[in-house]
């Protein structure tokens, strides 16, 4: 996909939003960390260099006032909880190259350097800001987003008002360069009902914001007025910049920027879809090519309540579990891009009827019955016609999927195929065959088949569930990874002997 210009190899960036650090870990963050892998994964089975960032968001009021309350320092705050974060991602199974901590002092130069020359280039200035500000969103509420009794919309609670000398943001003078952006470039907010609301607010007319803090002293000190500190949203965005100077032993800018996929939940719509291209337009850096914007998981109707009830905990599913199931999940269950409730009875059945069922019992069968009817070894043999239409082509159309980041879409493509290759199972009866020798070839078709069908799809689900699927195509026999092997007409998995599968989703896991 992108990042094909000037005959570069082909690379894929991908990033999460950066967590703040005042609370713990918890299933809405968990979620784009496993979108986001399923991405990157995806990309590297396409023989792409991948580089893919998560993070912590360390400066700023709500980390300090967490930390005030705890009555701890916030880089103690922060230290303890980044650790929580950091050791999310392996625990989801999720392989992110890097993890970049805000309070990372590679990262403070690099805000400072980026945010000098956006002032060079004429579009900081100083000013008084007034107006209502949400300390938990770190947030300057704009007069149509507050709601009744000057609460938050989100958080609910009693906005403060705010009056500040900052340094501001000359927001206003990128209106019609953001306005030309969208018009270009269709595809550079999805889905389209974000890309609408994000035009509309640059429609309604962009006003300048503060790009520094007077009051707070957790963040990054600005260069050149010490007394202030940088704006966490500012300092915060330029992570996915920052990054790549010093993830690697080398410089990966060249590399990697611009990220080709921003994966942001809806509530940070328009840090990114706004403020971040109108920053890096100021700084004269390479714009994104896509943010892909998803729904909240919704437990009891709240976008995360702790109140008791169905609630699911990602701990407790990834122990009892494992990491795919809850991969799978979320993706199945929730159309990536929309809201959707998440519960412990809906996670229970699908991981009964979809996993254990539906998958588990294909690839259990398949290659018991290669077993006992043709001594654990497929036959090289044409692959049975009646399956073309279902499978030729499939590879390709989740790789377009994907490039969309249209990931359920791109699961229930393949799902489908799952439930096509157990009616196939039905349908041509291998057990009937089997007790008539005149029909050992057809036999060897339908298994054959069925192994190589089985293959196609392990190596499609692959980055949805790593694990499950490694030891599914170990035991098909099959060393392959890479996409490549995934196409209808690559039958490396036939004429080999293959081994044993134990139960891939036990039901009383
Ligand atoms: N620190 C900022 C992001 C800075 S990115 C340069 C922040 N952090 S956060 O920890 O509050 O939220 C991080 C992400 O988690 C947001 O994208 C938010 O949408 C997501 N989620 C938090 N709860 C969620 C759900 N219940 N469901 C899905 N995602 C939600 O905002």
């Amino acid at each position: 996909m992108a990042n094909s210009s000037l005959g570069r190899e082909m690379t894929f960036y991908v990033t999460t939003p950066i967590y703040y650090v005042n609370a713990a870990p918890h299933l809405g963050h968990a979620y784009t960390i496993i979108a986001a892998d399923v991405m990157a994964r995806h990309h590297r089975q396409r023989g792409e260099q991948v580089f893919f960032l998560t993070g912590t968001d360390e400066h700023g009021e709500p980390v300090a006032d967490a930390a005030h309350a705890l009555g701890i320092e916030p880089q103690q705050l922060a230290d303890r909880n980044a650790e929580r974060f950091k050791a999310l991602a392996p625990r989801l199974d999720a392989t992110n190259d890097f993890f970049i901590r805000t309070t990372d002092p590679q990262h403070e130069a690099v805000v400072k350097d980026v945010l000098s020359r956006v002032r060079e280039n004429g579009y900081v200035y100083e000013g008084t800001y007034e107006g209502w500000y949400c300390p938990r969103c770190a947030d300057f509420k704009a007069e149509n987003e507050i709601d009744e009794g000057n609460r938050c919309p989100i958080h609910h609670i009693e906005l403060t008002r705010e009056q500040e000398d900052n340094y501001f943001f000359k927001l206003s003078a990128f209106q019609e360069r953001l306005e030309a952006l969208y018009a270009e470039r269709e595809d550079f907010v999805s889905p389209r009902t974000r890309y609408n609301e994000a035009l509309s607010f640059i429609r309604s007319g962009l006003r300048d914001v503060p790009l520094t803090r007077h009051k707070l002293t957790w963040g990054v000190q600005v260069p050149w007025d010490h007394e202030h500190v940088f704006y966490v949203w500012f300092d915060a965005l330029l992570n996915y910049y920052s990054a790549l100077s010093y993830a690697g032993e080398r410089d990966l800018t060249a590399t990697f920027w611009p990220a080709n996929y921003h994966l942001i939940g809806k509530d940070i719509l328009r840090f990114h879809t706004v403020y971040w291209p109108a920053l890096l337009m100021a700084a004269e850096l390479e714009l994104p090519e896509h943010v892909f914007v998803h729904g909240f998981l919704l437990m009891d109707g709240e976008k995360m309540s702790k109140s008791l009830g169905n609630v699911l905990d990602p701990f407790a599913v990834i122990d009892r579990y494992g990491p795919d199931a809850l991969r799978f999940y979320l993706l199945r269950d929730v159309p990536f891009g929309q809201d959707g409730s998440v519960s412990t009875a809906s996670f229970e059945l699908r991981y009964e009827s979809e996993l254990a069922n539906e998958l588990g019992n294909l690839a259990s069968r398949t290659i018991a019955m290669v077993h006992r009817y043709r001594d654990g070894v497929p036959a090289a043999v044409a692959l049975d016609p009646q399956l073309d239409g279902d499978f030729a082509g499939l590879a390709q159309a989740v790789e377009g999927m994907i490039d969309r980041a249209e990931l359920t879409a791109a699961l229930d493509a393949i799902w489908q195929r799952v439930r096509r290759l157990n009616r196939y199972v039905e349908e041509s009866a291998p057990w009937q065959l089997a007790k008539d020798d005149a029909r050992a070839d057809e036999l060897d078709r339908v298994l054959s088949t069925l192994v190589a069908g089985l293959g196609v799809l392990a190596l499609l689900l692959h980055p949805y569930m790593p694990s499950a699927t490694d030891k599914l195509l170990s035991a098909l026999g099959c060393e392959e990874r890479s996409l490549a092997g995934a196409r209808w007409d690559s039958t490396h998995t036939l004429g080999r002997p293959i081994g044993t599968l134990e139960s891939l989703f036990p039901k009383s896991a």
